[in-house]
Formats: C-alpha cells, structure tokens, sequence
C-alpha cells in the first residue's frame, strides 16, 4: 500500500507513473522538526537503499547526500556520487519503503550523528513524501517500481562484452582492439568511444582526420559483430560556425544567467552552455541530434558529464587567478599555501555555481540548483524519447553516468570513475543491488577499473563479477595501464571467463527481461529472502534471479573465502564451460577454495540455468545448444525474444526442462 504526502509545493521530478491522491494528516513513522524527518531506528534495524551511494547494502551509521556530483572519490567518506536515487527501506521491527520525491538537494544521517536516529532533511520544505507498506522487502520495492514505472529494456547486444578506453584515437587503434579480440578468438560485442572520437570535443560531430570514413567503420565493425558505442557529453562547445551551438542560442535552448544571458561554463572543449533538458523544447531539440550518429549506424550511446560537470565557471575563473597572482608576490607560508589550493580546488564544481543559472521550465523560469538532481535524468530523456521517434520498434542502448529515481525507464546507468581498488569491486557488489531495488537493472561498473593502474588478478577476479552484470565494461581512464584482456598474462583465462559470460546470456538476458516485465530486481540482498541473522547481515553475496546465489572473491591473494549458505546450495567451481566441479553443501557456514582462474556460485536448491555454447557474439548465439545445468529434474521460465524490437511481452516466456 502506497500513500502520498505532499509538503509545500513540489515542484514536478517525473520520478512517478502513477496518481496516487494525497493522504492528508499526519505523516505515518517519521517526526518532523521544521523541515527534517525523523525517524527513531530500533537496534536491529537495517536501512536498504539510496541507490548510488558508497557503503554498504545496509546504509546504516553514515551520511548521505543527494546531490549529483562528478566525483571520481568513491570512498568510505563520500557523500554524494553522480545519482540521487531517494528510497530507502526499514527492515527490522518495522517494515516499510520511503521515498522522498525532490528534485533539490536533501541529505539523509542514517545513524551517523545518533546510532538511533535517521534524519532526512530537504534544502526546503516543498516535495512529497511517499511511504510504502509492504508483505516483504521485495513487495515494497515491486510497488515503488510500479510507482515509477517500468524499468528500460537493453537491446540482447548490449549483454555482450565491451571494451573502452579513455584514449583510442583513431580509426586504426578502434581497429586494433577489434583485431586483437577476434584474433586471440575472445568474444567480443562492442567498442566504446570516449571524447577523442569527436572533434573539438564537439557534441554530435566526429573528427574526420582521426576517424575519416565513420559509417565505413561504423559498418566494418558490425561485420564482425562489434558495435561502436560513442560517447555524448552535457555541455555543448562554444564556437562559431558549430551547428548545434548556433542553433542553441537561437532558440533560446540554454541555459541561462541571472541577466538572461547563455550561461558560460567549461568542461572538455573549453567553454560551453549546458542545453536546458529541462524545457521540453530544448530536450526534443537536443534528443534529434543523436540521429547524426544513428544515421551512422551507431545503436548505442553513453552519456556523460550530465550532473552536469563544470571544471570551471567564467567569473570563479577570473577570481582565482587573481587571488593566484596576489599570492605569489607573498611569501607562501602555510596559511597563503592552502589559499592557493582553495583558489585551484574550488574552482570545479562549486556549489555556489549551480546558483548562477536558470532553466526556463515550460514557462517558468526556475534557478537550477532547486533542480539539480534532474539534469542527467533530463539528458537521457531527451535521448530516449527520440530514439522513440527515429527508430520505434528498435531498442538502442542508453546509459548514463548521472541520474535520479525515475530515469531507469530512459536508460540504464554505470557506475562511474571507480578505481583499480579491491574495495571498489565490492562496492560494485553491493551497488549493483542497491541500484536494482531503484530500477536500474542495465548497469555495471567500470572492470578493472577505470582510475589507477590495474592487475591481472584484480582483473580477472571482477571479471568473474562482471560476467554476471547486465553491463560488462572494461574501462580505464587516460594514462592508466592500458587493460584489454589480451594484454594480460593471464589471458588465457580472462578468454574463458569471457567465453562462460557468453554461455551465460541466455540466463542473464531471461532474468533481466523478467524484472523489467515484473518490476522486480535481478540482484537481490541475501536478507530479501531469508530472514535468519547470517543472511540478513551478509554483505557480500547476492541473489541472481531465483536460481543463483553469487558469492565473488574480492581480496587480493584469496585462496577462497567464507560463505554463509542459508539452505542447502549446489556450489559450482568453474575454469572453463568445460572444466568444473560441483558439490552439494549442506545450509550453514563454509569456507570454499576459489584459486585465481576459478569462478565460483551456487545453485539454488531445486534449480537449475540454462547455459548454451560460447559464441563470438551475441548475434551467433545458438539457442540450439541451450541445456539446464543444476538440479536434477528441475525446470526453468526462460524469457526469449528478437533481442532489438520493443515486442516485449510475457507471452515470450515459455518452460524449458
Ligand atoms: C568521465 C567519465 O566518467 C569517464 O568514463 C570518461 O572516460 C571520461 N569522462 C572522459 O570522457
């Protein structure tokens, strides 16, 4: 059961699907004093939730923000990564969903300030408050996504592997990645391209010096069975002669400042304006120029920057070199040596600079900062309602780096500069689930890594992770230990790691179709289900569908590790599709031996997977070699279909034993 309060006047987050009238009266569980919330946990309580956030599953004893943010530290600390995603759920002496639709900046102390106490406090006192009573965990969540709407549905394509780098250049280093994948017969379905596909930097151009023929590569590369998967950037570079800057600032598609003018800010090209997604003019205007690159038999897109970024703005800029200049003429003891890195540091993304722009909200005219949180969610729209447009029944890939509950049903979403850290694999562990209770099923984090230099252990270890998330991305930034599989010692067994992903899409692709036909999660917390303290304190181990339990390694040097199994579980132990052990285990604690070139899950009792033979691409799959592996005589729904048009439908479910 699902009931609205309303506070002050929201303004619209198009977070919800669905009209549910107000409950007038007091605000069911929480307190308030002035503007926070508050609620008084009891001591077994766990608070799920938050989506994108660092920590754990149970979002207990730290802070949170919501307040999107290009922020490359991932760590313990951090209180506000590029998603706002407002729902959380108490799970212990009571049970219920809460979630505060806002499109501003609102902070939760889940335990942080009082072990007991959980405050949810706006920037100001104008959103709705939703509670949601449920039979369980998964119940709530089931009816906040159908609060929020249907999950988006990736094309089959994008369950294949795809590899990224910050840093191919041209047409030749594109080519070269592709080579070397077809050539040491590792299976491969896309390649990434970051900013240096583009020209200037340019949103919806491509440098035709370093990439002179791109629906030629575009197509060659399809022929082997390789999508190019560009990315698009938030802020449109500010240049005469460039269409889409001319074309902004004619309609009047911007964002503007204080005085009405286009708003100056810097991200990659220099100084750019921020297209105001928000204003449905500007979003249709913005979503049409994607067709520059589907023309080019491009199929999907990644779109950054979106929070949206700024390295820098025109006037903080001036300030800062001034204070710059004043300071070298001192002397520079320790006092004038931290003003100096203020003057640096504070110059990217400064709060105070989401005050000095406007959005012209169908009409009105609304300072961004009261609605920051919806700028990527908008972005995305923009490119999803017209890929509506230019190809109706065809599903292209979308995901984006920043996001806000309600933008799952545009596209899915990384999950950002992660680092080359043990802990981050955990993190993308644990955030995967989180973000699936939020409805964005079609993520991943970036494999390996995407800052630091990586291992070949901590590689293939998140390989064995990734090989089970619907995005499988090895990414890295610029300057980092370049990461393609192949250029690992241990190829050998990343390439069979690879090859089980393969055998695995069929499963993967199933279950991702049915939570997005049923509003419900493909990865859940082991506590959804079994509600005994071991399970509902585990951390590290998840639930895939209803068939698997996963339980990765994420410790360098482990040998294996400890599993809590709440019943009895067939664990599986796998070099290759072809070289594995099982083993039925009893329900209680185990210790598993995991070496490095062993995947590791379970089964669950009574069920099995259907697994099919490797392929070089998802498009040569072949369903014919399909089989269940796992129990004996058990069967299992599998969801099929073309894979690419939006025929999706339950009556593509059919029983296989
Ligand atoms: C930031 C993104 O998060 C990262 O994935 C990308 O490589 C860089 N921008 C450069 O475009």
């Amino acid at each position: 059961m699902i009931k609205k309060y309303t506070f002050g006047n929201p303004i619209e987050t198009n977070a919800t699907v669905i009209d549910i009238s107000e409950t007038k009266g007091t605000l069911e569980f929480f307190e308030r004093d002035n503007n926070t919330f508050i609620l008084r946990l009891a001591e077994n309580d766990i608070v799920y939730g938050l989506g994108q956030q660092v920590r754990g599953l149970n979002k207990r004893g730290w802070k949170y923000a919501s307040n999107n943010l290009d922020n490359p530290n991932h760590e313990e600390d951090t209180l506000s990564l590029y998603g706002t995603h407002n729902f959380i759920i108490i799970s212990g002496d009571s049970l219920f969903g809460a979630f505060f639709d806002y499109a501003g900046i609102i902070t939760f102390d889940i335990g942080y300030t009082h072990r007991n106490l959980l405050t949810v406090t706006p920037d100001d006192d104008n959103l709705d408050v939703y509670i949601i009573t449920g039979e369980n965990e998964t119940d709530i969540v089931r009816q906040f996504r159908n609060l929020t709407g249907r999950s988006y549905a990736a094309p089959k394509w994008a369950f294949g592997y795809g590899q990224s780098r910050w840093g191919y250049k041209n047409a030749d280093d594109v080519r070269a990645v592709a080579e070397s994948y077809r050539n040491n017969n590792i299976p491969i379905d896309s390649i990434y391209l970051d900013i240096d596909y583009m020209e200037r930097y340019k949103d919806f151009t491509v440098d035709n010096d370093a990439f002179p023929d791109f629906s030629g590569l575009t197509a060659e590369m399809k022929k082997q069975g390789i999508r190019l998967v560009p990315i698009i950037d938030a802020g449109v570079k500010i240049e005469d002669g460039y269409d889409v800057y001319e074309e902004g600032v004619k309609q009047n598609y911007f964002c503007k400042d204080a005085d009405g003018n286009d708003f100056v800010a810097a991200v990659w090209p220099g100084r750019v304006h921020f297209p105001d997604v928000l204003n449905s003019d500007a979003r249709k205007w913005f979503g049409e120029k994607y067709d520059f690159l589907i023309k080019q038999g491009i199929e999907g897109f990644w779109n950054d920057m979106n929070e949206p970024a700024i390295f820098y703005t025109e006037k903080r800029l001036e300030s800062s070199i001034e204070k710059i200049n004043e300071l070298a003429k001192t002397n520079m003891g320790i006092n004038e040596y931290f003003e100096l890195k203020d003057a640096v540091n504070s110059l990217a993304n400064n709060p105070d600079d989401y005050k000095l722009f406007y959005h012209n909200i169908d009409g009105k005219k609304v300072r961004h900062d009261k609605v920051h949180n919806l700028f990527g969610f908008n972005m995305t729209r923009a490119a999803s309602e017209a890929f509506d447009k230019i190809c109706p029944n065809k599903r292209i890939l979308m995901f984006s780096r920043s996001s806000c509950a309600g933008m799952h049903r545009y596209g899915g979403m990384w999950q950002g500069d992660n680092k080359s850290w043990w802990s981050h694999l955990l993190m993308n562990i644990q955030m995967t689930c989180n973000l699936n209770m939020v409805g964005f099923l079609y993520t991943g984090a970036d494999m390996g890594g995407f800052g630091c230099d990586t291992t070949e252990d901590l590689m293939l270890r998140w390989l064995q992770f990734s090989l089970f998330t619907p995005l499988m991305r090895n990414h890295s930034a610029l300057g980092t230990r370049e990461q393609e599989v192949y250029r690992f010692d241990n190829m050998e067994s990343c390439r069979k790691m690879i090859e089980i992903r393969y055998a695995l899409i069929p499963y993967l692709y199933s279950e991702y179709m049915k939570a997005v036909l049923n509003d419900d999660m493909m990865f859940r917390p082991l506590g959804f289900e079994f509600h005994d303290k071991f399970s509902r304190n585990t951390e590290d181990q998840l639930l895939l569908g209803n068939e698997i339990m996963l339980a990765p390694v994420y410790t360098q040097n482990a040998e294996g590790r400890y599993v809590w199994l709440p019943e009895e579980m067939m664990f599986v132990r796998m070099r290759s599709l072809n070289d594995y052990e099982t083993e039925i285990l009893p329900s209680g604690h185990h210790y598993i031996s995991a070496k490095l070139d062993e995947l590791v899950f379970f089964i669950r009792r009574n069920k099995a997977i259907p697994l099919c033979s490797a392929a070089r691409c998802t498009d040569e799959i072949d369903m014919s070699t399909l089989h269940l592996f796992g129990y004996e005589n058990s069967s299992y729904e599998l969801y099929d279909d073309d894979g690419i048009s939006k025929n999706i439908s339950r009556e593509n479910i059919s029983t296989i034993i």
